[in-house]
């Protein structure tokens, strides 16, 4: 982990009030679904914010992000050379094993942002990736391009029905996957899925996490997903992002942000 004061290198808005913005942090190791704690020096009242790391390369980090109030505004108005504090990287990443088999993306809105480097890396690596993106309408959907790729079969939902399926994305993942052999193979005697060769991600708003976990859960399947929570200090200091697990209360800064699907449950 490491604490900079590092300089921008652009922030572009990539759709309306969604900004990609590239630090030049001087460290580019991280595990996609780790998290970095960022605050504009400008705003010197603001607590830090948590962003998934997006992408990295060539000493430089990249975060997608949504504006949504005071800190996310304020970042949005940086610009090339301004300088950022970057506490990071933070927390424990999604657990991404090279072998054969399909993997399966769920991303609803903002929650695309993980899985952006994690497919750059995956290319070329001999693997299926079935990617099922959730957004409230058409100008959220537009981030679905930072995941196109020719070894991704992407599908599409938005509440408004103006791209892909009308409705909620975690409908059509868990209609998909209910149907025997399409996407998971065969089934144990028991009914449940084989989990042999199924990978299972998911990133979002609460609902989401909500519907993908249950659905794993009754299905017997163990797939990770990345929670929220509202952070403070981002290092497991103030106990302001704790979830319930099955042995207790867990820290999604230190302890996630993501998780096996049966480790956590809502209360
Ligand atoms: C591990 C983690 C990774 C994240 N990654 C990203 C990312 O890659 N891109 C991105 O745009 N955002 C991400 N977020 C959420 C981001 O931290 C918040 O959107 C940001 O802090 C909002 O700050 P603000 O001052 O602009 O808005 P605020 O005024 O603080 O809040 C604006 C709105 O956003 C909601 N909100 C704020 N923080 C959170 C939170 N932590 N969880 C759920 N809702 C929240 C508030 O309820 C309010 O409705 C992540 C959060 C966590 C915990
Ligand atoms: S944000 Fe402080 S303990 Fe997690």
């Amino acid at each position: 982990m490491q604490d900079v004061r590092a300089e921008i290198n652009f922030n572009r808005e990539v759709q309306r009030g969604y900004f990609l913005m590239g630090i030049s942090t001087g460290w580019d190791e991280y595990t996609p679904g780790q998290f970095v704690m960022l605050r504009p020096p400008k705003g010197a009242g603001l607590l830090r914010m948590p962003f998934s790391i997006a992408d990295s390369g060539n000493g430089e980090i990249q975060i997608l992000y949504k504006v949504c109030g005071d800190g996310t505004h304020a970042l949005s108005k940086l610009g090339p050379l301004d300088i950022i504090e970057v506490l990071g990287p933070l927390g424990k990443g999604f657990t991404l094993h090279q072998e054969k088999g399909n993997l399966i993306i769920i991303a609803g809105g903002i929650g695309i942002a993980p899985f952006v480097g994690m497919l750059r890396r995956i290319e070329g690596k001999a693997r299926d990736v079935i990617f099922y993106y959730g957004a409230k309408d058409a100008n959220a959907a537009g981030l679905h391009r930072l995941v196109s790729r020719d070894f991704v079969r992407l599908f599409i939902a938005t509440e408004d029905g103006s791209v892909g399926q009308k409705g909620l994305i975690t409908d059509v993942f868990i209609k998909d996957l209910a149907r025997p052999n399409k996407l998971a193979g065969p089934r144990d005697p028991n009914g449940n899925y084989s989990c042999k060769d199924l990978t299972v991600f998911a990133c979002g708003p609460e609902g989401l996490i909500r519907s993908v976990v249950d659905f794993l859960n009754s299905k017997g399947i163990v797939g990770e997903v990345s929670c929220e929570a509202y952070m403070g200090c981002g290092v497991g200091l103030c106990n302001s992002c704790t979830i319930a697990g099955k042995d207790g209360y867990l820290k999604v800064c230190e302890d996630g942000p993501v998780f096996k699907t049966d480790e956590i449950r809502f209360l």
